[in-house]
């Protein structure tokens, strides 16, 4: 076998990768849809964006969709949108990047983490039940790292008890759980679509739902210039100003360009998809590495495998820890790292800080109990850090390259001795 690259062997990875993780894929399309906006001045208009959500609303069968500038305030609009005030609860999972509920402390809403399902990543249903209480107003579903969450049990609770549920779509655009598109199932999906994102057209989000009240809430909130297409008389009667003295509105580069590659996501996903699920199925077997993707006779999917990541078992490599592993497939010339997003939980924005002189921490400023968690009370949450690492995003399927990466990881799982008799 081989000597480990980290041990001074060859790497196993050999060939240039090309333009196999370059995205977004831009052609002259785009440029010309930019240019078009920018010679018109119209960057601040919403002609384009009114078109841009159109398309995004039929893609997802869905009545309305709403552009927004960052898919945070998209969140913010679509968590106003479901009613979520003072003193009210909103569940969450621990890791995931901030902006799927951060902005529920600005609302005056309390934040609850419950535990996540250690093989998915996602909301654990059984934990959320143990979360709810009489407060509880939104359920925030996230479909963390492109998995779709159980959403069949979370609607089942929530629409038991008349609380809502808002898809954090960020991670996931164009995933299906059970065959459904991720976004339509909660009451309200909203996104991110900035640069580094599956659907990626710069700073940008998108809010989709079919409930009426939900779209206008979230156009009183952020749209000031939108007020008058709002039929709700009690909405009606505060035309005219943001109720959040908030500016939400699309920059209509991003939606230009939305347009665009809208019309190629289909394609360009399912060649994601193949190439993804070929690099999970050279693992297959492989000590200590178990692939994060729903089982293939789900009917559910990874959309376009954002941020893809791999659960790690330590106990199958010796202990081997996921840094050292890490560094190892490195060496081999494989993108990896070790981890994911930190947990909310344990940060101290989320247990101290009194962001707004509440003379108490904002995160139980309106709560009737003290929420904060221990550090150890998430148990399958306070596992994870140890048990994730990102694997190489493939925008292309080709196979030779596909197979040295793969080869890289299988590699240094073979050698897994070599490592720990070192350290
Ligand atoms: C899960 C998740 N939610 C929300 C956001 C916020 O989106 P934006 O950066 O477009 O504001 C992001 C990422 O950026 C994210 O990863």
């Amino acid at each position: 076998m081989e000597q480990l690259a980290i041990l001074g062997g060859e790497p196993a990875v050999r060939t240039d990768p090309g333009d196999i993780f370059d995205w977004p894929i831009i052609t002259e399309e785009d440029e010309a849809a930019a240019l078009d906006v920018l010679r018109r001045g119209a960057m601040s208009g919403t002609d384009v964006t009114v078109e841009f959500e159109r398309d995004f609303a039929e893609w997802h069968g869905v009545k309305y969709a709403l552009g927004h500038n960052t898919g945070t305030a998209s969140l913010h609009s679509a968590m106003f949108g479901c009613g979520l005030g003072v003193g009210d609860e909103i569940i969450c999972q621990s890791m995931t990047f901030w902006a799927s509920v951060l902005q529920a402390m600005n609302l005056g809403a309390t934040i609850v983490f419950a535990d996540m399902d250690p093989e998915t990543i996602t909301l654990d249903p059984d934990d959320v039940e143990r979360k709810i209480t009489p407060r509880t107003k939104v359920i925030m579903a996230v479909h963390y790292m492109g998995y779709p969450t159980d959403m069949g049990p979370i609607m089942e609770l929530a629409n038991a008890r008349g609380i809502k549920v808002i898809e954090d779509v960020s991670h996931a655009h164009g995933a299906r759980y059970k065959g459904q598109l991720v976004g339509t199932i909660g009451h309200v999906g909203a996104m991110s679509c900035m640069s580094g994102k599956a659907l990626a057209i710069g700073e940008a989000g998108m809010l989709i739902t079919d409930d009426q009240e939900i779209y206008e809430r979230a156009i009183a909130f952020g749209h000031y210039e939108r007020t008058g297409q709002i039929e709700h008389p009690e909405l009606q009667k505060l035309a005219g100003l943001p109720l959040g003295g908030f500016k939400y509105r699309m920059n209509q580069l991003s939606s230009a360009v939305g347009r665009v590659q809208l019309k190629h996501y289909q394609e360009r996903m399912e060649e994601i998809q193949r190439a993804m699920n070929y690099f999970w199925d050279l693992l297959e077997g492989a000590p200590g590495l178990q692939a994060h993707r729903p089982p293939p006779d789900s009917d559910s999917t990874m959309g376009g495998w954002y941020s893809p990541h791999g659960l790690y078992v330590p106990e199958e490599l010796g202990g081997l820890s996921v840094e050292d592993f890490c560094a190892a497939v490195r060496a081999e010339g494989a993108r990896t790292s070790p981890g994911a997003n930190f947990l909310l939980h344990r940060h101290p924005v989320l247990n101290e800080a009194d962001v707004y002189g509440d003379g108490t921490p904002t995160r139980i400023a309106h709560a009737d109990r003290d929420v904060r968690q221990e550090a150890d009370s998430l148990p399958k949450s306070d596992s994870l850090p140890e048990r994730v690492y990102s694997i190489p995003w493939f925008k292309h399927y080709r196979p030779e390259i596909i197979r040295e990466h793969a080869a890289a990881f299988r590699k240094v799982v073979a050698q897994a001795g070599a490592l720990l008799d070192r350290s």
